[in-house]
Protein backbone atom coordinates (compact mmCIF):
# COMPACT_ATOMS: atom_id res chain seq x y z
CA UNK A 1 0.00 0.00 0.00
CA UNK A 2 1.05 3.47 -0.89
CA UNK A 3 0.18 5.98 2.01
CA UNK A 4 -0.37 9.92 1.37
CA UNK A 5 0.19 12.67 3.86
CA UNK A 6 0.01 16.41 2.89
CA UNK A 7 0.33 19.44 4.47
CA UNK A 8 -2.99 20.72 5.69
CA UNK A 9 -4.88 23.16 3.72
CA UNK A 10 -7.38 24.57 6.34
CA UNK A 11 -6.95 27.86 7.37
CA UNK A 12 -5.04 28.07 11.08
CA UNK A 13 -4.77 24.09 10.79
CA UNK A 14 -1.50 23.75 12.27
CA UNK A 15 -2.05 20.14 13.30
CA UNK A 16 -0.43 17.03 10.55
CA UNK A 17 -1.86 13.45 10.61
CA UNK A 18 1.06 10.94 10.91
CA UNK A 19 4.06 12.08 12.76
CA UNK A 20 7.74 9.86 12.69
CA UNK A 21 6.88 7.37 14.83
CA UNK A 22 3.31 6.43 13.09
CA UNK A 23 5.22 6.38 9.95
CA UNK A 24 7.62 3.71 11.30
CA UNK A 25 4.68 1.54 12.48
CA UNK A 26 3.15 2.09 8.82
CA UNK A 27 6.39 1.10 6.75
CA UNK A 28 7.03 -1.77 9.57
CA UNK A 29 3.32 -2.80 7.94
CA UNK A 30 4.88 -3.57 4.47
CA UNK A 31 3.80 -0.07 3.14
CA UNK A 32 5.27 2.86 1.36
CA UNK A 33 4.54 6.56 2.91
CA UNK A 34 4.64 9.59 0.83
CA UNK A 35 4.82 13.23 2.90
CA UNK A 36 4.15 16.52 0.99
CA UNK A 37 7.40 18.60 2.05
CA UNK A 38 6.58 20.88 4.97
CA UNK A 39 3.86 18.93 5.75
CA UNK A 40 4.72 19.17 9.80
CA UNK A 41 6.61 21.75 9.86
CA UNK A 42 3.65 23.41 12.04
CA UNK A 43 3.87 20.80 14.18
CA UNK A 44 7.46 21.53 14.44
CA UNK A 45 8.19 17.60 12.84
CA UNK A 46 10.55 18.16 10.15
CA UNK A 47 10.83 16.56 6.99
CA UNK A 48 14.29 14.81 7.59
CA UNK A 49 12.80 13.11 10.42
CA UNK A 50 9.98 12.04 8.55
CA UNK A 51 12.73 10.94 6.01
CA UNK A 52 14.81 9.26 8.66
CA UNK A 53 11.69 7.20 9.84
CA UNK A 54 11.63 5.97 6.52
CA UNK A 55 9.28 8.27 4.46
CA UNK A 56 9.92 9.41 0.79
CA UNK A 57 9.41 13.51 0.91
CA UNK A 58 7.74 14.87 -2.28
CA UNK A 59 7.46 18.11 -3.18
CA UNK A 60 4.14 18.88 -3.90
CA UNK A 61 0.60 16.96 -2.85
CA UNK A 62 -0.14 15.98 -5.75
CA UNK A 63 3.22 13.87 -6.22
CA UNK A 64 1.74 12.75 -3.00
CA UNK A 65 -1.73 11.74 -3.58
CA UNK A 66 -0.96 10.05 -7.09
CA UNK A 67 -1.52 6.68 -7.10
CA UNK A 68 -1.89 6.63 -2.92
CA UNK A 69 -4.45 3.95 -1.76
CA UNK A 70 -4.70 5.38 1.45
CA UNK A 71 -4.65 9.18 2.57
CA UNK A 72 -4.49 10.55 5.94
CA UNK A 73 -5.52 13.60 6.77
CA UNK A 74 -6.26 15.74 9.79
CA UNK A 75 -9.24 18.31 8.07
CA UNK A 76 -11.57 17.02 5.03
CA UNK A 77 -9.70 17.19 1.81
CA UNK A 78 -11.07 19.19 -1.04
CA UNK A 79 -12.42 16.92 -3.86
CA UNK A 80 -9.97 18.58 -6.49
CA UNK A 81 -7.47 17.23 -3.83
CA UNK A 82 -8.02 13.71 -4.74
CA UNK A 83 -7.95 13.98 -8.07
CA UNK A 84 -5.12 11.72 -8.98
CA UNK A 85 -5.69 9.53 -5.92
CA UNK A 86 -5.94 5.44 -6.63
CA UNK A 87 -9.23 4.73 -7.60
CA UNK A 88 -11.06 3.92 -4.50
CA UNK A 89 -8.46 5.13 -2.49
CA UNK A 90 -9.28 4.96 1.23
CA UNK A 91 -9.78 8.59 3.25
CA UNK A 92 -9.58 8.56 6.51
CA UNK A 93 -9.29 11.46 8.72
CA UNK A 94 -11.64 14.25 10.48
CA UNK A 95 -14.03 15.27 8.38
CA UNK A 96 -16.77 17.40 10.02
CA UNK A 97 -19.79 15.92 8.44
CA UNK A 98 -22.44 17.60 9.87
CA UNK A 99 -23.46 20.55 7.73
CA UNK A 100 -20.76 19.80 5.14
CA UNK A 101 -23.39 17.45 3.61
CA UNK A 102 -22.54 18.82 -0.21
CA UNK A 103 -18.35 18.54 0.03
CA UNK A 104 -18.58 15.35 1.30
CA UNK A 105 -21.37 14.64 -1.84
CA UNK A 106 -18.42 15.81 -3.42
CA UNK A 107 -15.58 14.05 -1.89
CA UNK A 108 -17.91 10.75 -2.87
CA UNK A 109 -18.16 11.66 -6.36
CA UNK A 110 -14.26 10.92 -6.46
CA UNK A 111 -15.03 7.58 -5.88
CA UNK A 112 -12.53 7.43 -2.72
CA UNK A 113 -13.87 5.70 0.52
CA UNK A 114 -13.99 8.47 2.99
CA UNK A 115 -14.01 7.81 6.77
CA UNK A 116 -14.90 10.58 9.43
CA UNK A 117 -13.01 9.46 12.56
CA UNK A 118 -15.43 11.72 14.41
CA UNK A 119 -18.26 9.03 13.95
CA UNK A 120 -16.13 6.41 15.86
CA UNK A 121 -18.48 4.96 17.74
CA UNK A 122 -18.01 4.98 22.06
CA UNK A 123 -17.47 1.34 22.24
CA UNK A 124 -13.78 0.10 24.36
CA UNK A 125 -12.55 -1.16 21.52
CA UNK A 126 -12.22 2.07 19.55
CA UNK A 127 -11.28 4.18 22.61
CA UNK A 128 -7.46 3.61 21.24
CA UNK A 129 -8.94 5.35 17.59
CA UNK A 130 -11.46 8.46 19.27
CA UNK A 131 -10.07 11.82 17.80
CA UNK A 132 -12.89 13.44 19.43
CA UNK A 133 -11.22 12.26 23.19
CA UNK A 134 -7.55 12.33 22.17
CA UNK A 135 -8.23 16.42 21.14
CA UNK A 136 -10.82 17.05 23.87
CA UNK A 137 -8.71 16.08 25.93
CA UNK A 138 -5.44 18.90 24.79
CA UNK A 139 -8.31 21.52 24.30
CA UNK A 140 -9.91 21.26 27.92
CA UNK A 141 -6.17 21.63 29.59
CA UNK A 142 -5.34 24.52 26.85
CA UNK A 143 -8.57 26.26 27.48
CA UNK A 144 -7.41 26.62 31.46
CA UNK A 145 -3.96 27.71 30.16
CA UNK A 146 -5.95 31.04 27.56
CA UNK A 147 -8.01 31.79 30.81
CA UNK A 148 -4.95 32.13 32.85
CA UNK A 149 -3.11 34.21 30.19
CA UNK A 150 -6.23 36.06 29.78
CA UNK A 151 -6.74 36.63 33.78
CA UNK A 152 -4.99 39.62 35.37
CA UNK A 153 -4.83 37.67 38.49
CA UNK A 154 -3.37 34.29 40.18
CA UNK A 155 -4.74 31.07 40.21
CA UNK A 156 -3.11 29.45 43.38
CA UNK A 157 -3.56 31.19 46.61
CA UNK A 158 -0.54 32.75 47.91
CA UNK A 159 0.11 33.28 51.72
CA UNK A 160 3.23 36.11 51.36
CA UNK A 161 4.81 38.15 53.80
CA UNK A 162 2.91 41.17 51.67
CA UNK A 163 -0.03 39.74 52.45
CA UNK A 164 -2.50 36.76 51.14
CA UNK A 165 -3.68 36.52 47.16
CA UNK A 166 -6.95 34.47 47.17
CA UNK A 167 -7.48 31.56 44.95
CA UNK A 168 -9.22 32.27 42.26
CA UNK A 169 -12.27 30.22 41.36
CA UNK A 170 -13.41 28.21 38.37
CA UNK A 171 -16.31 27.14 36.75
CA UNK A 172 -16.32 23.98 34.18
CA UNK A 173 -19.29 23.92 32.15
CA UNK A 174 -19.70 20.29 30.85
CA UNK A 175 -18.06 17.79 32.35
CA UNK A 176 -17.35 15.24 29.25
CA UNK A 177 -13.58 14.75 28.08
CA UNK A 178 -12.60 18.17 27.74
CA UNK A 179 -14.01 19.21 31.10
CA UNK A 180 -13.08 16.40 33.50
CA UNK A 181 -9.17 17.76 31.72
CA UNK A 182 -10.01 21.25 32.33
CA UNK A 183 -10.88 20.77 36.19
CA UNK A 184 -7.95 18.73 36.64
CA UNK A 185 -5.33 21.28 35.02
CA UNK A 186 -7.11 24.13 36.94
CA UNK A 187 -6.76 22.56 40.04
CA UNK A 188 -3.28 21.55 39.56
CA UNK A 189 -2.61 25.69 38.87
CA UNK A 190 -4.25 25.65 42.44
CA UNK A 191 -7.97 27.27 41.75
CA UNK A 192 -11.17 26.66 43.64
CA UNK A 193 -13.06 24.69 41.25
CA UNK A 194 -16.67 23.49 40.73
CA UNK A 195 -18.40 21.79 38.05
CA UNK A 196 -22.09 21.31 36.52
CA UNK A 197 -23.50 18.98 33.54
CA UNK A 198 -26.41 17.53 32.68
CA UNK A 199 -25.41 13.81 32.87
CA UNK A 200 -25.45 13.07 36.92
CA UNK A 201 -23.07 10.17 36.49
CA UNK A 202 -20.24 12.98 36.39
CA UNK A 203 -21.16 13.72 39.77
CA UNK A 204 -18.73 11.23 41.01
CA UNK A 205 -16.21 11.82 38.54
CA UNK A 206 -16.26 15.74 39.61
CA UNK A 207 -15.94 14.52 43.23
CA UNK A 208 -12.95 12.29 42.56
CA UNK A 209 -10.93 15.68 41.07
CA UNK A 210 -11.48 17.16 44.09
CA UNK A 211 -14.05 19.64 42.58
CA UNK A 212 -17.51 20.63 43.68
CA UNK A 213 -20.43 20.00 41.61
CA UNK A 214 -23.14 22.13 40.82
CA UNK A 215 -26.06 20.30 39.72
CA UNK A 216 -30.04 20.88 39.41
CA UNK A 217 -32.04 18.53 41.71
CA UNK A 218 -35.68 17.39 41.95
CA UNK A 219 -36.41 18.31 38.50
CA UNK A 220 -38.38 15.97 35.92
CA UNK A 221 -35.89 14.91 32.85
CA UNK A 222 -33.10 15.22 34.88
CA UNK A 223 -31.30 12.15 33.50
CA UNK A 224 -29.38 14.04 30.86
CA UNK A 225 -27.60 10.69 29.00
CA UNK A 226 -28.71 9.33 25.64
CA UNK A 227 -27.03 7.27 23.88
CA UNK A 228 -22.66 6.36 23.65
CA UNK A 229 -22.35 8.61 26.99
CA UNK A 230 -23.29 12.15 25.15
CA UNK A 231 -26.02 14.35 26.40
CA UNK A 232 -29.12 14.88 25.29
CA UNK A 233 -31.33 18.10 24.36
CA UNK A 234 -32.73 19.08 27.95
CA UNK A 235 -36.42 19.72 28.79
CA UNK A 236 -37.75 23.54 29.38
CA UNK A 237 -38.63 23.12 32.59
CA UNK A 238 -34.79 21.89 33.48
CA UNK A 239 -33.39 24.50 31.65
CA UNK A 240 -35.14 27.04 33.50
CA UNK A 241 -33.89 25.57 37.17
CA UNK A 242 -30.42 24.96 35.31
CA UNK A 243 -30.60 29.11 34.61
CA UNK A 244 -31.37 29.96 38.16
CA UNK A 245 -28.72 27.80 39.76
CA UNK A 246 -26.08 28.52 37.64
CA UNK A 247 -27.19 32.27 37.59
CA UNK A 248 -26.10 32.08 41.27
CA UNK A 249 -22.62 30.44 40.96
CA UNK A 250 -21.78 32.75 38.23
CA UNK A 251 -21.74 36.03 39.78
CA UNK A 252 -19.01 34.48 42.24
CA UNK A 253 -16.39 33.05 39.39
CA UNK A 254 -13.57 34.64 38.31
CA UNK A 255 -13.27 32.00 35.34
CA UNK A 256 -15.54 30.26 33.58
CA UNK A 257 -14.99 27.60 30.64
CA UNK A 258 -17.78 26.06 29.05
CA UNK A 259 -17.04 23.16 26.98
CA UNK A 260 -21.04 21.71 26.44
CA UNK A 261 -21.68 19.91 23.18
CA UNK A 262 -24.84 18.04 22.01
CA UNK A 263 -23.32 15.49 19.22
CA UNK A 264 -25.34 16.99 15.39
CA UNK A 265 -26.90 19.73 17.11
CA UNK A 266 -25.95 23.28 18.31
CA UNK A 267 -24.19 23.57 21.15
CA UNK A 268 -26.38 24.64 23.82
CA UNK A 269 -26.49 28.12 25.40
CA UNK A 270 -25.35 28.15 28.45
CA UNK A 271 -24.28 31.42 29.66
CA UNK A 272 -26.32 34.61 28.80
CA UNK A 273 -25.48 38.33 28.39
CA UNK A 274 -27.32 39.01 31.47
CA UNK A 275 -25.21 36.26 33.17
CA UNK A 276 -21.91 37.54 32.33
CA UNK A 277 -22.67 41.25 33.17
CA UNK A 278 -22.91 39.76 37.20
CA UNK A 279 -19.30 38.68 36.89
CA UNK A 280 -16.39 40.89 38.48
CA UNK A 281 -14.42 42.99 35.79
CA UNK A 282 -11.37 40.85 34.99
CA UNK A 283 -12.83 37.44 34.85
CA UNK A 284 -12.73 35.26 32.11
CA UNK A 285 -14.96 33.09 30.04
CA UNK A 286 -13.44 30.33 27.63
CA UNK A 287 -15.97 28.74 25.38
CA UNK A 288 -14.76 25.98 23.97
CA UNK A 289 -18.29 25.18 22.06
CA UNK A 290 -17.78 28.75 20.25
CA UNK A 291 -17.19 27.03 16.92
CA UNK A 292 -20.77 25.08 17.32
CA UNK A 293 -22.61 28.17 17.83
CA UNK A 294 -21.08 29.07 21.14
CA UNK A 295 -22.50 28.10 24.90
CA UNK A 296 -21.64 31.68 25.67
CA UNK A 297 -23.48 34.77 24.43
CA UNK A 298 -21.42 37.33 23.16
CA UNK A 299 -18.59 34.80 21.99
CA UNK A 300 -17.03 35.15 19.14
CA UNK A 301 -15.26 32.08 17.15
CA UNK A 302 -11.60 33.18 16.46
CA UNK A 303 -11.66 36.27 18.74
CA UNK A 304 -11.25 37.52 22.39
CA UNK A 305 -14.01 39.96 23.16
CA UNK A 306 -14.60 41.83 26.26
CA UNK A 307 -18.47 42.55 27.61
CA UNK A 308 -19.54 44.45 30.71
CA UNK A 309 -15.30 43.84 31.44
CA UNK A 310 -15.44 40.15 31.60
CA UNK A 311 -13.24 38.60 28.44
CA UNK A 312 -15.07 35.87 26.59
CA UNK A 313 -11.89 33.65 24.45
CA UNK A 314 -13.31 32.12 21.67
CA UNK A 315 -10.04 30.56 20.23
CA UNK A 316 -10.85 28.42 17.43
CA UNK A 317 -9.07 25.03 16.72
CA UNK A 318 -7.91 24.71 20.40
CA UNK A 319 -6.01 21.37 20.07
CA UNK A 320 -4.01 23.02 17.14
CA UNK A 321 -2.75 25.52 19.76
CA UNK A 322 -0.75 22.39 20.66
CA UNK A 323 -0.03 20.79 17.75
CA UNK A 324 2.80 18.72 18.64
CA UNK A 325 1.10 17.33 21.40
CA UNK A 326 -2.15 17.18 19.17
CA UNK A 327 -0.63 15.67 16.04
CA UNK A 328 1.14 12.75 17.76
CA UNK A 329 -2.20 11.59 19.36
CA UNK A 330 -4.33 12.09 16.30
CA UNK A 331 -1.86 10.26 13.94
CA UNK A 332 -1.96 7.43 17.13
CA UNK A 333 -5.78 7.24 16.36
CA UNK A 334 -5.54 6.86 13.10
CA UNK A 335 -2.67 4.00 13.38
CA UNK A 336 -4.68 2.05 15.48
CA UNK A 337 -7.83 2.48 13.47
CA UNK A 338 -6.32 0.85 9.88
CA UNK A 339 -3.75 -1.42 11.76
CA UNK A 340 -6.31 -2.86 13.65
CA UNK A 341 -7.89 -3.99 10.35
CA UNK A 342 -4.96 -4.56 8.41
CA UNK A 343 -5.35 -7.00 5.22
CA UNK A 344 -2.05 -9.17 5.56
CA UNK A 345 -2.92 -10.31 2.10
CA UNK A 346 -1.73 -6.35 1.25
CA UNK A 347 -5.40 -5.17 0.39
CA UNK A 348 -6.90 -1.93 1.56
CA UNK A 349 -8.16 -2.61 5.46
CA UNK A 350 -11.46 -4.24 4.98
CA UNK A 351 -13.25 -2.04 7.99
CA UNK A 352 -16.47 -3.84 8.07
CA UNK A 353 -17.88 -4.25 11.00
CA UNK A 354 -19.82 -2.30 13.19
CA UNK A 355 -16.92 0.24 13.66
CA UNK A 356 -16.66 0.87 9.63
CA UNK A 357 -20.52 0.95 9.37
CA UNK A 358 -20.34 4.21 12.00
CA UNK A 359 -17.11 5.94 10.06
CA UNK A 360 -17.39 5.28 6.56
CA UNK A 361 -19.15 8.07 4.76
CA UNK A 362 -18.52 7.46 1.30
CA UNK A 363 -17.99 4.16 -1.01
CA UNK A 364 -18.36 3.47 -4.78
CA UNK A 365 -19.32 6.65 -5.68
CA UNK A 366 -22.10 7.04 -3.31
CA UNK A 367 -22.69 8.58 0.17
CA UNK A 368 -23.73 5.76 2.79
CA UNK A 369 -23.41 6.74 6.40
CA UNK A 370 -26.87 6.26 7.75
CA UNK A 371 -26.30 9.52 10.33
CA UNK A 372 -26.06 11.38 7.31
CA UNK A 373 -28.41 9.61 5.27
CA UNK A 374 -30.97 9.35 7.63
P1 LIG B 1 -19.30 16.09 24.37
O1 LIG B 1 -18.07 16.75 23.85
O2 LIG B 1 -20.34 15.64 23.41
O3 LIG B 1 -20.00 17.11 25.42
C1 LIG B 1 -19.26 17.69 26.47
C2 LIG B 1 -20.05 17.65 27.76
O4 LIG B 1 -21.11 18.61 27.72
C3 LIG B 1 -20.73 16.31 28.05
O5 LIG B 1 -20.31 15.83 29.32
C4 LIG B 1 -22.22 16.65 28.04
O6 LIG B 1 -22.96 15.85 28.93
C5 LIG B 1 -22.19 18.11 28.45
N1 LIG B 1 -23.42 18.87 28.20
C6 LIG B 1 -24.26 18.83 27.10
N2 LIG B 1 -25.29 19.68 27.27
C7 LIG B 1 -25.11 20.31 28.47
C8 LIG B 1 -25.83 21.30 29.19
N3 LIG B 1 -26.95 21.83 28.71
N4 LIG B 1 -25.34 21.70 30.41
C9 LIG B 1 -24.21 21.16 30.92
N5 LIG B 1 -23.48 20.22 30.28
C10 LIG B 1 -23.92 19.80 29.08
O7 LIG B 1 -18.94 14.86 25.33
P2 LIG B 1 -17.58 14.03 25.41
O8 LIG B 1 -16.56 14.80 26.11
O9 LIG B 1 -17.23 13.59 24.05
O10 LIG B 1 -17.94 12.75 26.31
C11 LIG B 1 -19.19 12.38 26.79
C12 LIG B 1 -19.07 11.02 27.50
O11 LIG B 1 -18.64 9.98 26.64
C13 LIG B 1 -18.11 10.99 28.67
O12 LIG B 1 -18.75 10.32 29.72
C14 LIG B 1 -16.96 10.18 28.21
O13 LIG B 1 -16.29 9.53 29.27
C15 LIG B 1 -17.64 9.21 27.29
N6 LIG B 1 -16.67 8.69 26.29
C16 LIG B 1 -16.61 7.34 26.03
C17 LIG B 1 -15.71 6.86 25.10
C18 LIG B 1 -15.63 5.40 24.81
O14 LIG B 1 -16.14 4.61 25.54
N7 LIG B 1 -14.98 5.00 23.72
C19 LIG B 1 -14.82 7.76 24.35
C20 LIG B 1 -14.98 9.15 24.69
C21 LIG B 1 -15.89 9.57 25.63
Amino acid sequence: MRIAIVRERTEGETRVAATPETVTRFIGLGNNVAIEAGAGAAARITDESYQAAGAEIVPTAAVAIKAADIILTVRRPDAALLAGAGKGALVVGGMDPYGNEGDIAALAKTGATVVAMEFMPRITRAQVMDILSSQANLAGYQSVIDAAVNFDRAFPMMMTAAGTVSAAKCFVMGVGVAGLQAIATARRLGAQVSATDVRSATKEQIQSLGAKPIFVENVAGIEGEGSGGYATEMSEEYQKAQAELVSGHIAKQDIVITTALIPGRAAPRLVTDAQVATMKPGSVIVDLAVEQGGNVEGAIAGEVVERHGVKIVGHRNVPSRLAADASALFARNLFNFLSAFWDKDGGLPQVDDEIGDAVRLTRGGQVVNARLLG
